[in-house]
């Protein structure tokens, strides 16, 4: 059992990098209440299992996880499931596995320690299933930040977005943005403590609102890339209905905002994206394309589609085919439609048969493999920086990240291998759709 003394844990996290950066402020918390974090299941006293439930699959790896569990319930283990099956399940949780004794949605994280006395105490059913619509953020000073150089500051939360597809809204609340002096301050420390590279993140980041009405979600990029220390400002992910001209201007202007944008378009087909309820169109996502092609910078563009939908026919997936074409991405992380529960669309008939969503998704990352091929070659011969992050010493490569968030893999003459989080300007050698190959210039 946790005694006061040997209070123990294991956390597992699935899902999307909220979800990633949500772990370590739960981490920082837990540790700070005198938890000691373990790295398997067996020396823990509480297993928490933060949960993605964004499609189908992601859900079920849940439960069958949970069932896993079951066989570790008599050794006087407490288990808790967070995130957004947890919001989403509730305490339908507790039926289905009732070894469980808590059950929190994200918008709840702040009454963490609250709860974690109340497991103590060895009471069993606690639940944070009710924050949904709550003004406040998960603001702490306790995150436990997993790399030393390269760091997330959420700076909005929930969702007000609805789209009819996505369970974001239901799982994680209403929208709500951090005053700009908070993830300043959040940031500085971190430029303090020898961060140099720092992603700012929201389900919709660029929907944010100061609260304190102070700077527009571009004048918090441009703040946090002036901080002393600061070599890279990355955020993720923008939505095209609220990706204002002024976010490129931003980027084009300041070098350590890095140049990439994710810009899910979802579908290239108007039909479609009104159904998805989007608000907005494909000519519309097209101008948001075109600012950030006419940039002076070589902004680097991702996307996530959906193929599939109800009601998609061959036409409407073609013009989707076409956007690969007209916006040049770097990446497309794309899915078969998975109807959700408590979203509109489960409402709608799941019209496309399997075979041929399944189909439908070949083409397009079969395609966009190709196109990738021949869009990262853009890069052979250019002299860039690369963030180290690690070393292939099997295949004597340091591996490490450009601004553009692309992976290189390069050598270096020097007998001595720069550090992990130092910056190495490279030249690039070789390109793959994935990947560059490089060999260091100098380090720095
Ligand atoms: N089915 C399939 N894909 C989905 N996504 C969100 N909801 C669903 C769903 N119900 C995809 C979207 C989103 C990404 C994170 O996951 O493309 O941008
Ligand atoms: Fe999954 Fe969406 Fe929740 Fe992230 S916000 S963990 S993607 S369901």
């Amino acid at each position: 059992m946790n005694s006061p003394a040997n209070r123990t844990f294991y956390i597992e996290t699935f899902g999307c990098q909220m979800n990633a950066h949500d772990s370590e402020k739960v981490i920082g918390t837990l540790e700070h209440e005198g938890y000691r974090r373990v790295e398997t299941e067996e020396d823990a006293g509480l297993i928490l299992y933060n949960t993605c439930s964004i499609r189908d699959k992601a859900e079920q790896k849940v439960f069958h996880r949970l069932n896993e569990y079951k066989r570790m319930q008599g050794e006087g283990k407490q288990f808790a499931v967070l995130g957004c099956v947890a919001q989403q399940e509730g305490e339908k949780i507790f039926e289905r596995a009732p070894y469980v004794s808590l059950v929190s949605g994200s918008a709840s994280y702040r009454n963490l320690p609250q709860m974690l006395d109340r497991l103590q105490a060895g009471e069993q059913r606690i639940t944070g299933l009710d924050d949904r619509q709550t003004d406040e953020t998960f603001d702490t000073e306790f995150t436990a930040r997993s790399n030393p150089h390269r760091g997330y500051i959420t700076i909005i939360e929930g969702c007000d977005k609805f789209c009819s597809y996505c369970v974001v809204p239901y799982t994680r609340g209403k929208e709500r943005s951090r005053t700009s002096e908070s993830i300043l301050a959040e940031a500085r420390r971190m430029a303090d403590q020898g961060y140099t590279d720092i992603q700012l993140l929201g389900q919709n980041v660029n929907s944010y609102r100061d609260p304190s009405l102070r700077m527009s979600f571009a004048e918090v990029l441009a703040a946090v890339a002036a901080l002393p220390g600061i070599r890279r400002v990355r955020f993720t992910t923008s939505h095209p209905r609220d990706f204002t001209r002024d976010i490129v201007e931003a980027i084009d202007t300041i070098p350590a905002i890095c140049d990439h944008v994710h810009l899910p378009v979802q579908s290239g087909s108007s039909a479609v994206l009104k159904a998805m309820q989007r608000e907005y169109t494909r000519e519309w996502y097209l101008e948001r394309i075109s600012w950030i092609k006419n940039a002076t910078r070589d902004i680097s563009m991702t996307t996530d589609i959906i193929v599939g939908f109800p009601g998609e026919t061959d036409d409407d997936f073609e013009q989707t085919m076409s956007l690969l074409d007209v916006a040049g991405y770097d990446a497309v992380y794309a899915f078969a439609y998975s109807p959700r529960p408590n979203t509109p669309a489960i409402t709608m008939e799941d019209s496309i048969p399997e075979e041929v969503k399944s189909e439908r998704l070949q083409r397009l990352l079969t395609a966009q493999r190709e196109r990738q091929r021949v869009s990262y070659s853009r890069h052979q011969g250019q002299i860039m920086d690369v963030m180290v992050e690690g070393y292939n010493r099997q295949r004597g490569q340091i591996t490490g990240r450009s601004s553009q968030n692309k992976t290189v893999n390069f050598t270096t003459t020097q007998p001595i291998l720069p550090a992990l989080g130092s910056y190495c300007q490279v030249r690039v050698t070789a390109t793959y759709p994935n990947s560059l190959v490089a060999e260091a210039v100098s380090v720095r």
